[in-house]
């Protein structure tokens, strides 16, 4: 069965939920490293955690929240191997598949998007990395690591 990981902050535990619920409907197998509450929380913790369990291995992919997406994405980006991405919409979702073969999805439960996340979702799990001069390009970003 796929597996994805979820992880949220305070402002982007209801979207996280959200996503999740979607993503078992596609039938996927959902590990949650919360949080499932409004308490206050700190995203990089969040982005720590949901990393450190996606490099367990097994997980296709990660997801991630806070209340704009902003600081649970730039967290997540600083742990070796992820390339988190921020999709502002559906295009964006895809394409962040297809040329930056992005690991881990980041969103904001305080944003209102154009459409609807679930729909960015999709198009993020359906696209395939495009390989080629875009391969070149992620080997680059993944260099920066060193
Ligand atoms: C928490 O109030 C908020 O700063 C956080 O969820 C996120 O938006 C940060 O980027």
């Amino acid at each position: 069965m796929k597996k994805v990981v979820l992880g949220a902050d305070h402002g982007g535990f209801e979207l996280k939920n959200r996503i999740a619920d979607y993503l078992k409907q596609k039938g996927y197998s959902i590990t949650n490293v919360g949080v499932d509450s409004s308490d206050s929380v700190d995203y990089p913790d969040m982005a720590e955690k949901a990393c450190l369990e996606f490099k367990k291995g097994g997980y296709e992919f990660g997801v991630v929240c806070c209340g704009t997406g902003i600081g649970i994405s730039i967290s997540a980006n600083k742990v070796k191997g992820i390339r988190c991405a921020l999709p502002q919409n559906i295009y964006a979702a895809k394409m962040s598949k297809e040329h930056n073969n992005a690991n881990f999805i980041a969103f904001g439960g305080r944003i209102d998007y154009p459409e609807k996340v679930e729909d960015m979702v999709d198009a993020f799990v359906t696209a395939a990395f495009a390989e080629g001069r875009h391969d070149r390009r992620v080997r680059k970003i993944m260099a920066l690591e060193q």
